[in-house]
């Protein structure tokens, strides 16, 4: 996309493991990583901060467009530390609410368009990988490598179930396999970007396949196509 700027996407719907993977390919290439969601995240928490509503379309924009957010990388790998208005709310945009409200407000156009530069505005060199839902197919559109990973959706609501164990709450999994396919539907059929994978993006199902497996696969991937 950008001069020796190589760009990597990696799409999917909640669950398939694409934050993992792409914390672990951006930290063993050494390149710069954007959390989109964690951006509809942000927006959603500073919507509620600043009572926002979810109808008033422009104040969403405007909020979108000038939100002071920071992303901060961790050097170890891992989700990075994300500010909003200098205080650290890397906890609170995880949030099950947040979630949900973010996949609400993901679904305005003038949202996804004010938020558009901000996220083409991560990819610097030595290369940036990108994860989200439209990263393949609308925000870097141009990437050298596009990936598209999905999991059943009984693997992304166990994976969840045992997320939320580990944290010390609990979801019944049948609860999770509906919230899990609501969210589907919600993300892959909003007029604006859809969740789908783009057309020339490398499809992986990772229902069967552990962290490290697929890990192993894309690295490999990478290195055939970018020589890296
Ligand atoms: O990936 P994560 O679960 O953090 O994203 C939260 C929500 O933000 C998703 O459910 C989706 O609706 C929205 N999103 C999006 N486009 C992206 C990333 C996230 O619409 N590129």
């Amino acid at each position: 996309m950008t001069d020796n700027c190589p760009i990597i996407t990696v799409d999917g719907p909640s669950g398939s493991g694409k934050g993992t993977i792409s914390q672990l390919l951006a930290t063993d290439l050494g390149f710069h990583y954007l959390d989109s969601g964690a951006l509809y995240r942000l927006l959603a928490l500073a919507a509620q901060r600043h009572k926002v509503l979810f109808d008033n379309v422009a104040g969403l924009s405007v909020l979108a467009a000038h939100m002071d957010i920071t992303f901060e990388m961790n050097p170890e790998g891992g989700q990075p530390t994300v500010f909003l208005e200098s205080e650290d709310v890397s906890t609170a945009i995880r949030n099950e609410d947040i979630g949900e409200s973010a996949s609400i407000v993901a679904a305005i156009p003038e949202v996804r368009e004010a938020l558009l530069q901000r996220q083409q505005a991560f990819a610097r060199k030595p290369g940036l990988v990108a994860d989200g839902r439209d990263m393949g197919t609308v925000v870097f559109a141009d990437a050298e490598l596009k990936i598209f990973l999905t999991a059943s959706p009984d693997t992304r609501a166990k994976r969840r179930h045992k997320q939320l164990i580990g944290k010390g709450e609990s979801d019944s999994l049948a609860a999770l396999i509906d919230w899990v396919k609501q969210r589907d539907a919600r993300d892959g059929s909003r007029s604006v970007s859809p969740l789908r994978p783009a057309d020339d993006a490398l499809l992986l199902d990772s229902t069967s396949l552990s962290i490290a497996e697929v890990f192993a696969q894309l690295r490999q991937e990478v290195k055939d196509r970018l020589s890296i």
